[in-house]
Parts: structure tokens; sequence; C-alpha cells
């Protein structure tokens, strides 16, 4: 099966120096034998370790190394390299090409590659596990991330340096699974998906505010599984303590309305997905200053939030929208009831004491079809059904 899959696929592959430089050769082997169309360029220090002859044997092309010989010709031969490409894999990517890649750098043919392009652009990873952890580097996949670059891994283990913890480069053969999954069979590959998850924070004064008990986690999960499944995500977050998944754009906010205004930002969408536990009341004007204390108490007008899903849901391009119902009692009940108020064509609903801040949830998606249980599962596993779920009706 797999010699079909990514045939008619040009996929620029890119080298850059780190001793996984060596795998970058497996990788090359798998991905023509998938039937992609490869064509490798290599940095300078990645030739330290692998000579371009290797993969221009293994490529059946010669290599793109320099950016002055790619000056031949019209000169142009790096703008053509990554339009002719239909994505880029950049395996091994160090730490160094990460940071370069982070701020836009161009200065040499691989990353003036990357920057000229207008294609996926899928980095692996690869360096030791202090290096990973540093705070910079951190910082620069953030900015990828929030870029759309697809971060691959990397994987935990024994290093080449001798240590052990995260940074190993993905086996060649889990990039040609990720590549699969993701840009070619993903059951949402070429959508754009919008998420939001967290809770909103809705201010009393500089100090005070009000929330609601939301860790985010299934949401996260839920764009996560998203991406996975190859679609376009972006993840509208109220405050959470949580990593930005790999491959998904985040946009932070706070309040209810400033979330509304990040999800309308972004239709026209396939699918929204709204996870957020959102505020259903804010204090209409906050104070500017500290409340004082008072004996005899507060007294808060409360002004309703703008229901975000429901909103949504009612627009003439109204992407499919599916609902979160976190209900005490009369779970399944009320859950449709939501579902038919809100007029979205699929609610996921559970039982708020159940699930708060827990890794596992038990689940009831309710459809038109009627009622789909999910067993208790850890929250990743029940994103992918939900996501997998969502794909079937889409599809
Ligand atoms: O009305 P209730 O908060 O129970 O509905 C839950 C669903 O509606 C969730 O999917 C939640 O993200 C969404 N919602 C929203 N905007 C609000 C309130 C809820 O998008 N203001």
């Amino acid at each position: 099966m797999a010699a079909v899959s990514l045939s008619g696929k040009n996929i620029l592959l890119g080298v850059t120096g780190g001793v996984a430089a060596y795998k970058a050769a497996e990788l090359c082997r798998l991905l023509r034998k998938a039937g992609a169309d490869v064509r490798v360029g290599m940095t300078e220090a990645a030739k330290r370790f692998v000579t371009p002859l290797t993969f221009q044997s293994l490529s059946g092309k010669p290599v793109l190394t320099s950016i002055w010989e790619a000056a031949d010709g019209d000169g142009m031969a790096h703008i053509r390299a990554s339009r002719e490409a239909d994505l880029i894999l950049v395996a091994p990517a160090t730490a160094e090409f990460l940071a370069k890649l982070a701020h836009g750098r161009a200065d040499d043919l691989l990353s003036t590659l990357c920057l000229a392009r207008s294609v996926p652009l899928y980095v692996a990873p690869a360096m030791n596990q202090a290096m990973w952890s540093a705070a910079p580097t951190q910082r620069n996949l953030a900015q990828l991330h929030a870029d759309g670059v697809r971060v691959l891994g990397p994987a935990a283990g024994e290093q080449a340096c001798g240590e052990t913890g995260p940074g190993r480069m993905l086996e060649p053969a889990e990039l040609l699974a990720e590549l699969l999954a993701g840009h070619v069979h993903g059951e949402l590959a070429g959508r754009r998906v919008v998420v939001t998850a967290g809770p909103t924070f809705e201010p009393i004064d500089p100090v005070r505010g009000l929330t609601n008990r939301s860790s985010g986690k299934m949401g996260y999960a839920v764009a996560s599984a998203a991406r996975e499944a190859g679609a376009a995500v972006c993840l509208v977050s109220g405050p959470t303590c949580l990593a930005v998944p790999a491959g998904v754009r985040r946009v932070d906010v706070e309040t209810a309305a400033q979330m509304r205004a990040a999800v309308l930002a972004e239709l026209p969408a396939d699918v929204f997905i709204a996870v957020a536990a959102v505020a259903d009341y804010r204090v209409e004007t906050a104070a500017r200053q500290k409340l004082k204390k008072d004996a005899s108490g507060l007294r808060l007008e409360l002004t309703p939030t703008p229901d975000i899903l429901a909103e949504v849901a009612a627009r003439a391009d109204a992407p499919f929208c599916v609902g979160f119902a976190a209900e005490t009692e009369n779970l399944i009940a009320h859950a449709e009831a939501k579902r038919q108020r809100k007029n979205v064509p699929l609610l996921v609903a559970n039982l708020a004491q159940d699930t708060f801040g827990r890794d596992s949830a038990e689940l009831v998606l309710l459809d038109a079809a009627g009622r789909h249980p999910l067993p208790r599962a850890d929250k990743t596993v029940q994103a992918r059904a939900i996501i997998r779920h969502i794909a079937a009706h889409l599809n």
C-alpha cells in the first residue's frame, strides 16, 4: 500500500548538521519507496556528516547545497525548488536551524528555500536533551508552531552523546508514517478547524475576576487530534498552563468577548469545536482600580456574555459546529436540549463533577442519529474518537 501512497508528491528533504543526518539517508530511501519524488537540500554542516553523493545516489537528483550554485541560470532556483515541492521536510532539524527558521533568516540555501516556500513545512528536531529543553529552543518552537510549522517529535531516549532525554529524531519509518497520516491520508487533511479551549476570565477589577473551572486538557487534546488527522488547526485558548500542541496555531485570549473576536477572525472554517468553558456572565464595566473590601458586602451587576457557539452555528457560512456540555445532573436530557437550542449537529456531553482537571473522561456524543457513548478513557483517546466522528459526518 505504501508504494503508492506518496506517488506524485514532490518532497524537498532538508538535511541539517546533526549526527542524525545519517538517518536522513534511510528516510530519503523510504520516501522514494513510498512513491515520492525527492529533492535533497543540505546545509554546509550536514555535508560534514554525510556526503551529498549519498543523497544524490538515493534521490537520483543533484543535491542542492549552495545558494551561489543556485544563482546559475536565472538565479531563481531557490524559489523554484520550493515552489515545485508539495511539502518540505527538514530532518534532522538542529537547534541552530530551528532558531534560523523561527527568525526568518535566510543565509544559506536550505533556510532560503524554507523562507521562500508556500507549501507546508515539517521539521524533525534532533539535538541533545539539554539543548531541546533550553528556554531559547522552546521559545523558537513556540514561534514555529505559531507560524504553522509542523513539528514531528522529537522522541525521548538514549542519545548519541550518551545522555538520555527528549531530543532524539523520530525514526525514518515514524517520520514517513507522520507524513502519510497528516499530509496524505488524514481524515481531516486540507480542512480548517477552529477549537476553543480552557476557561475565560472576566475581570471585576485589576486583580479579581469571574472564571470557570476548566484545565483546558480536553480542548487541547481535541486540537491535537485534529492536527494529527491532517487539519490546519487554530486553538483559541483562555488562560491555561498547557503547552501548545505540536503543529497547532494558538491564539491566546482572556475574556469571552476576546474569544468571540478571535474565533470570528478565523472564519470561514470547515469545523468549529467549542470546548471552552466560557463564563456566562461578565461585569458590565470592570473597576479601573482595586475595589476596597467592605463589611457590608459587594453587589455586582452581571451581563450575559455572547454565546460564541450559537452565533457561529447561526451564520450563513457556518462550519460544522460541535458543542460540549458539562452537566451535573440529567446529562442526556440537558445536553440534547442544549444541542437543539444551539442548533449544532453534534454535542459532546459529560458529567461535570466527573471530569474537571482529570486526564480521563466518560463521554456521550449526541447527534441527529442518537447517542454514542464513549466509555471512560484518556482525554487524548476520547479526542481522537470525537475527531473520527466529526470526520465521518463531514465525509
Ligand atoms: O451554554 P453552555 O455553556 O452550557 O454550552 C456549552 C457549549 O457552548 C460549549 O461548547 C461552549 O464552548 C459553548 N459556549 C460558547 N459561548 C458561550 C457559552 C458556551 O461558545 N458564551
